[in-house]
């Protein structure tokens, strides 16, 4: 049973990254730059992102942008003058820096318009995408680049079909922040059917600790009922409240993720990813993480 669906699915080549956000939670720094662009050492997030998509072995990247996000599109894009300047001076190391996120992957674009809610984002997508499956990268979370959750996820898909949500256990009382799903046992290890979801449900009320971290590989159908989706939590059409129609018609599964995701959709967990990145990093670690001990003990006396 478990290889059945194999030849018949097509694999996933395709990632959709909602970009369109205003980032109020970090102006003024977002006033006139996009919070994916908020770097993350020395990389801007969203590349991290892409990055991670490009391992999965997905090389068609939507990005889903609206107004101000052009220095995105420059990212991704080849910056001559500065590679020009770069040669002439034979610094290889940093051209090659400056070319890598050029150099990733076919990066396309949509503008959303209106900025109507995740669900709405990823309807932007559908032309795009066409009939088939698809990947969704929320540029807040981040997982580790040693991680890899998204090989697994399409791995379920293309044994299974349907659509499969990346799912991390929370304490209780961080739960209503996310889509939060209701989970039942498959014979598969660490992967579950997901039977109901709730977006971001009232504290007490939610279905279990399991929510919902931005990684989803979802099945074109989703197109269909997003089409049809009412606004719902904070008058936003709902990605979850889509796949909730999938979950209860028994096509949705759920991959239990226990590895390192990040959050940097707040300023408190952007700065916690940034310090525990630069403490991963080799070329910086040996000297970042003594300063960091001695900081920390010179603030607690
Ligand atoms: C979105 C989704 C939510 C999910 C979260 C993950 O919420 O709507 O279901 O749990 O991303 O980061 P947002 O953070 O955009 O409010």
């Amino acid at each position: 049973m478990v290889d059945s669906g194999a030849a018949r699915t097509p694999s996933v080549t395709k990632a959709v990254v909602p970009a369109a956000g205003l980032g109020t939670r970090f102006l003024p720094a977002t006033k006139a730059t996009p919070k994916e662009m908020l770097p993350v050492v020395d990389k801007p997030a969203i590349q991290y992102v892409v990055e991670e998509a490009v391992k999965a072995g997905l090389s068609d990247m939507l990005l889903v942008t609206g107004r101000s996000k052009r220095s995105i599109e420059d990212h991704f894009d080849r910056a001559y003058e500065l590679e020009e300047a770069l040669t002439a001076k034979e610094d290889w190391d940093k051209l090659g820096l400056v070319r890598e996120s050029s150099e990733l992957a076919s990066v396309h674009y949509v503008r959303q318009g209106d900025p109507k809610g995740l669900g709405h984002a990823v309807l932007c997508a559908a032309q795009h995408v066409g009939d088939e499956p698809f990947a969704v990268l929320l540029g807040d979370d981040l997982i580790h680049p040693d991680e890899s959750l998204l090989t697994k996820m399409i791995e379920v898909r293309e044994r299974h079909g349907g659509s499969v949500l990346a799912l991390m256990e929370l304490d209780p009382e961080e739960v209503s922040l996310y889509g939060c799903a209701a989970i039942a046992p498959t014979a598969e290890d660490g992967v579950v059917m997901v039977t109901d979801l709730v977006e971001k449900p009232v504290p007490g009320q939610a279905p279990s600790r399991w929510i919902l971290i931005g990684r989803y590989v979802c099945d074109p159908e989703v197109f269909d009922v997003l089409r049809r989706t009412q606004p719902g939590r904070g008058g936003e059409i709902q990605l979850t409240d889509a796949l909730k129609i999938l979950a209860r018609r028994g096509d949705v599964r759920g991959v239990l993720f226990h590895g390192r995701r990040y959050d940097t959709g707040n300023k408190l967990d952007y700065l916690r990813t940034m310090v525990q990145f630069a403490c991963d990093r080799p070329d910086l670690a040996s000297e970042f993480v003594p300063w960091l001990r001695k900081y920390l003990e010179s603030v607690e006396q």
